[in-house]
């Protein structure tokens, strides 16, 4: 709900359980007044928070003392800051003007309330009917340049999340430069805040950082041409005693997927300002007459609920409003990947063999990786080469996804449509069409240039190859890959003016070929995928419903990864398979039933050659399989806590998957190495109803010494033993134990279920 009073001049926007004030000074200068738990009242009553802006003291505002103008300018609390007119911390915008001059002043120009929630042209934006969300749109206006800008909120009802964009109009008549266009600013006091931040690497994304920013500054920016395997679009703030369940939690994350820049900078006077958007570095966008820019979009939401409270707003907001599934419904096909399995080491037999044992084992989908296409056979040359290998598939794809269809099985395709080989028929036709500066040679990375996607032709010509593949066979599944950062951002289409747009327009046409996609074949099931987890972002969350996380899969190492992602992302969109032991990454020796608990929560999947697997262990697949099944509602829709966390722990990560009404969840435990003379871990579980009684059982895999219950399919349904009964309130306030598995690499499955009624008394 948004509520406007014009004798305070002040904005109310409500979410179930947040308010965010925005505050007139002077009736000109838009500043903001505060952003956390519900505030009871109108917009009217609120007067009193207009001291927030602290407009009594000196520096006065320009009404009072013009003379003090540029201090008062640092000391405001901008609602959106700009550069160079006196605030000296980072600020949203800046505007370069005919004379190569510098600098954006805004004043307040009108503000209107609309139903819903408008889409941003070319960008991926969460989005919401007319019940679900309200839009307010406050204009500022440079009255110097004659430019406007227009300060997009989208308030939601179901959820306490508030969205921020900004459009730029040029309404002048002489072409101006937008050098800097972040999409949202958050100036509030110090009040003990730690910043999170998500660095990492590759085979070792979004590791989660808290970091004490004292007086100065922590970044979180990528310059590479996507968020990459080192950060995260995302700034969140934690009050100093926030934990998993209580504290007060900001987060800012950004839909989109290139350069950001995420600054958390604490001054001289205990100011804290946050900013987020498309990061300035690089960033020059020629704006003529009568034209606009707009900036991704931000979803802001604070928590008083700590961590968690923070992940589950963003969880159910993704799922409800920015996910677009395919139009087939949710189809969570269980796959087995090629890679792994075989690398570029394929032929139809050798595909169709892993097809039969995987489909045996109850697997949905074959995803045929890389090295299907050209003459590809190692990842020296082919990219841009879009048809078919004959070598290897000498009967087509038309031919194999039918094959597949006899073994109840789909085809799955791997495609990197944003690169080309030097030693590619396309490079060779085509070699404007790279990135690249006039005065050098471009640098190759994993032996591959990037496309020039701000040229229209390239961005046709992938769209029409994808399509020629896609028309030719029954393909359910594209998986989009991109291996290699940006370097050498130039265009040979753009005139030099306007190479400043290099970066912002490759992602621009990344997403324009993922919504053609989208439209021209609305049940295919598109997975992202940078080089492992380096384009893990809100923006491809909205073309795609699952990201590959990390090219790393061993357990242990994805317990951490896991940590980060799920703090920000629902379970359901979180890539992850099963590896082989010792792994091709980390040469960990772990046992299959970890590799697969710790696969489950997430999109689960192969991805080793299972024909190689001793029979032991291969019986064990199909049971996976039913398990994953069973918890997958649950996993995709429930609500998430983290019971304990390895990165705290050193040796344990537990996380709890609960039902929305709470009558059934799962609880996924990882022992990393066995200790001797240690008693039981004590645990606390979450998300119960603490008036209901639970039972919590540990899975047990065939092999596990138990009795079974006759008939009973489900493979944790037919185990008599292990079965601990308890009201919810003992299991969430006095909490259980678990007793230490015997061995290194351990991860256990317990389901928890809510006891019906009539069983329920006699239990208690
Ligand atoms: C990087 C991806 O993360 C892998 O899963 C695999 O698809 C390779 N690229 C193929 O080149």
């Amino acid at each position: 709900m948004i509520d406007w009073s014009e004798e305070t001049g002040i904005w109310k926007l409500d979410t179930p359980g947040t308010t965010y004030l925005i505050g007139l000074c002077e009736g000109r200068w838009l500043g903001h007044l505060y952003y956390g738990e519900r505030l009871q009242g109108t917009a009217a009553q609120m007067a009193p928070a207009l001291g927030l802006l602290r407009t009594g003291e000196p520096p006065l505002p320009p009404g009072e003392d013009i003379g003090e103008e540029a201090g008062f300018r640092n000391v405001f609390p901008w609602e959106f800051p700009t550069c160079g007119g006196g605030d000296f911390h980072e600020g949203c915008l800046d505007v370069r003007d005919e004379f190569g001059q510098s600098g954006a002043v805004l004043t307040f120009a009108g503000a209107s309330i609309t139903p819903g929630k408008p889409s941003l042209e070319g960008l991926p934006a969460s989005f919401a009917g007319e019940s679900e969300a309200d839009t307010l749109t406050i204009t500022l206006r440079d009255e110097a340049l004659g430019f406007s800008v227009e300060l997009l909120y989208g308030v939601f009802r179901d959820l306490d999340v508030i969205t921020r964009s900004v459009r730029v109009v040029n309404r002048g008549e002489r072409a101006l430069h937008l050098t800097q266009v972040l999409s949202a600013a958050l100036s509030m006091d110090q009040e003990g805040y730690r910043v999170i931040t998500m660095p990492g690497s590759w085979a070792r994304e979004r590791r989660l950082q808290l970091s004490d920013p004292g007086c100065g500054t922590v970044i979180s920016e990528s310059l590479r041409g996507e968020p990459s395997h080192a950060a995260q679009p995302f700034v969140g703030l934690v009050s100093e005693k926030a934990d998993q369940e209580s504290g007060r939690v900001y987060g800012l994350h950004l839909v989109y997927s290139g350069n950001f820049l995420g600054r958390t900078q604490v001054d001289e006077n205990g100011m804290l300002r946050a900013v987020l958007g498309i990061h300035p570095w690089h960033f020059d966008w020629k704006l003529a007459p009568g034209e606009s820019f707009v900036a991704p979009e931000v979803v802001c939401t604070f928590s008083a609920q700590g961590l968690g409270g923070m992940s589950r707003t963003l969880h159910d907001f993704y799922r409800r409003h920015l996910i677009r599934r395919p139009q087939n419904g949710a189809w969570h096909p269980i796959l087995i990947n090629s890679w792994e399995a075989a690398y570029f080491d394929f032929d139809e037999e050798k595909l169709l063999s892993l097809a039969r044992t995987a489909s045996a084992a109850g697997c949905d989908l074959l995803v045929v990786d890389d090295g299907w296409f050209g003459e590809r056979d190692s990842d020296a040359g082919s990219l841009g080469d879009w048809w078919v290998n004959p070598g290897k598939l000498p009967h087509g794809l038309a031919w194999l996804s039918a094959r597949l269809r006899e073994l109840g099985m789909r085809l799955g395709l791997w495609f990197e449509p944003e690169m080309v080989s030097p030693d590619s028929d396309l490079f060779r036709a085509h070699p404007d069409w790279v990135q690249r500066c006039r005065s050098r040679e471009p640098a190759q990375c994993r032996n591959q240039y990037v496309l020039d996607f701000s040229n229209p032709a390239v961005v046709e010509y992938i769209c029409a190859c994808m399509d020629h593949i896609l028309d030719s066979a029954d393909i359910a599944y594209v998986k989009w890959d991109m291996n290699r950062s940006l370097t050498d951002a130039g265009s040979s289409y753009l005139p030099a003016d306007r190479q400043g747009e290099v970066f912002h327009r490759h992602v621009l046409g990344l997403y324009r070929i993922q919504e053609h996609l989208r439209e021209r074949y609305p049940s295919l099931l598109l997975e992202n995928c940078s080089s492992g987890g380096a384009r893990f972002d809100p923006g491809m969350l909205y073309y795609s419903p699952q990201i590959w996380a990390s090219d790393n899969m061993d357990p242990v190492s994805r317990a951490l990864t896991l940590e980060g992602t799920a703090l920000l992302y629902p379970l359901s969109v979180i890539g992850s398979h099963v590896c082989k032991s010792p792994g091709d990454i980390v040469g960990r020796r772990v046992p299959l039933s970890t590799r697969a608990i710790c696969a489950m929560p997430g999109t689960f999947g192969y991805e080793l050659d299972l024909r190689a697997l001793p029979e032991r262990e291969r019986a064990q697949i199909p049971e996976q399989i039913c398990v994953r099944r069973l918890l997958q509602e649950v996993s995709d829709e429930g609500d998430l806590y983290r019971i304990a966390s390895l990165r705290e722990s050193g040796d344990f990560d537990c996380i709890e998957v609960m039902a929305k009404d709470r009558s059934e969840g799962y609880l996924f435990a990882l022992q990393v190495l066995e200790e001797p003379s240690m008693r039981s871990r004590h645990i606390r579980l979450a998300g119960l109803d603490p008036h209901r009684t639970y039972t919590v059982q540990r899975v047990l895999w065939p092999g596990e010494d138990d009795e079974e219950i006759p008939g009973q399919r489900e493979p944790y349904l037919r185990q008599k033993r292990e079965v601990l009964t308890a009201g919810g309130d003992v299991l969430l306030r006095a909490g259980m134990l678990l007793q230490r598995p015997k061995g290194d690499f351990v991860a256990e499955l317990f389901v928890i279920r809510a006891v019906e009624s009539g069983e329920s008394r006699q239990a208690r």
